[in-house]
Parts: C-alpha cells; structure tokens; sequence
C-alpha cells in the first residue's frame, strides 16, 4: 500500500477529538475491553484502541498496512504500558499461523480494507476455532434512502478518507465469512450532519467463529 499521507495526519486529530466522545469511549472499553488471551488487531491506525486493552490480554499482534499510520501506531504502543507488537501487514495477508488467536479486533477498518471478504477469511483462519471476532464498524444505512446517498458519496469520500466506504454492509459480510452474532446492535455515534452523516449508523458486535 503507498499509504495516505494527509489522511493519517487528519485521522489522528479526528481521534483525539473522537476519544472525548463518551459515548465512543465506552464502546472501545466495551469491544476492545472485553478482548482476551493472544488478540489480533487489524488495521490499528493511529492505536486508538490500544489504551482499551484489560488484563485478560496476553499478548495483542497489531496490523498495519499504511506506512503513514504504522509509525503512530507503533508509537502509540510504546506510550501505553501493554504487550503490544504492531507489524507492516494488510489484513488480507495476515503473517499468522492458523488458529493463533483467541480474539480479533476490528474497530472502523472493514470499511477501508480492499477485500473484505479475503481479510475476513485471514481473521477466520487465524483465530482459533471458537474465537471471537468483536467490531465496532460504521455500516450501509438500512434504509433505501440513507443508502442511495451513500452510494453516491462513496467514491469521493473514498479518495479523501484513505479508501474509506461508507455504503459497506458489513454485519451481512461477517456473517457471510462464517461468523455468528453473538450480539450485535445498531449504534448512532456520528452526528446526522454532513459528513458524518454518511459514516453512521455503526455496528457493534461480539462474532464467533463457527
Ligand atoms: C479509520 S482507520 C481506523 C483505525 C483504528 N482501527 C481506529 O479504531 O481508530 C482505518 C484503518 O484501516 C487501515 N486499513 C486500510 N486498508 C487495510 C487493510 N487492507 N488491512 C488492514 N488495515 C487496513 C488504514 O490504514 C487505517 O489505519
């Protein structure tokens, strides 16, 4: 991946100011925090969930394919006091051996990878059978209408937001993978204003792999 440049700057800010989110927050604390034994994360960004991970955690493998995120998130790793490693990798082409992981972390990533489907199949191979796959992810709106516009925004917003889509319907994707909904529900954490109006409602759920 060449990476985005500009996108991980502004995506940092737009954490800091995200984290201030109560909202957001508890749900970090929720996903992430519920996270336990050897955990992979996808697509780790800035490390904005890496302050979230409890002590259940022994170990988390961190993935980052653009190299304009890899160094903050790794910097990020080193601030807070976890067993964190964070490695150059797309989630597609995980650098695991099956069924390695007890947990996988994915929270506003399956929005961006190139190939969902093949990132969920590397998350489903890594995990071990009966691992969880908790998300917090930003989805395609259910309505007919919320999603036309969507549709119409999503190949702009994919330039400007590091291949960002916001028309993804990706609970159905998961599902799709072979993962089963343990609990999942339908959030509104964005602001109905533009732009983010587009990127909501969210997902949150807690998937295992079946
Ligand atoms: C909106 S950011 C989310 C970052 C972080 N997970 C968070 O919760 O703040 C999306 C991240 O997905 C990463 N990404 C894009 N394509 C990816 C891929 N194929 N595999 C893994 N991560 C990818 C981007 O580089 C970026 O860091």
């Amino acid at each position: 991946m060449k990476g985005h440049r500009w996108f991980a700057a502004f995506y940092e800010r737009l954490s800091n100011i995200e984290e201030k989110s109560a909202a957001v927050r508890k749900i970090r604390e929720e996903i992430v925090g519920g996270a336990r034994g050897r955990v992979l994360e996808i697509g780790a960004g800035t490390g904005a969930s890496f302050p979230y991970y409890g002590d259940d955690v022994t170990e988390v493998s961190a993935v980052e394919p653009d190299p304009f995120m890899l160094p903050r998130a790794r910097k990020r790793a080193e601030e807070v006091d976890k067993p964190i490693e964070v490695q150059h990798a797309p989630a597609e082409e995980l650098p695991f051996d099956d069924d390695t992981f007890d947990t996988a972390i994915s929270t506003l990533v399956l929005c961006s990878v190139s190939d969902p489907q093949k990132a969920l199949s590397e998350i489903k191979r890594t995990l071990k059978p009966g691992g969880q796959l908790r998300v917090y992810e930003h989805v395609r709106y259910q309505s007919s209408f919320g999603a036309f516009w969507q549709d119409l925004i999503t190949p702009a917003w994919k330039w400007f937001g590091g291949g960002c889509h916001p028309n993804r319907d990706t609970g159905s994707t998961i599902t799709e993978a072979g993962f089963k909904f343990d609990s999942v529900r339908l959030v509104k954490t964005a602001p109905p204003v533009p732009p983010m109006v587009f990127v909501r409602p969210h997902i949150v759920g807690i998937a295992t792999s079946v």
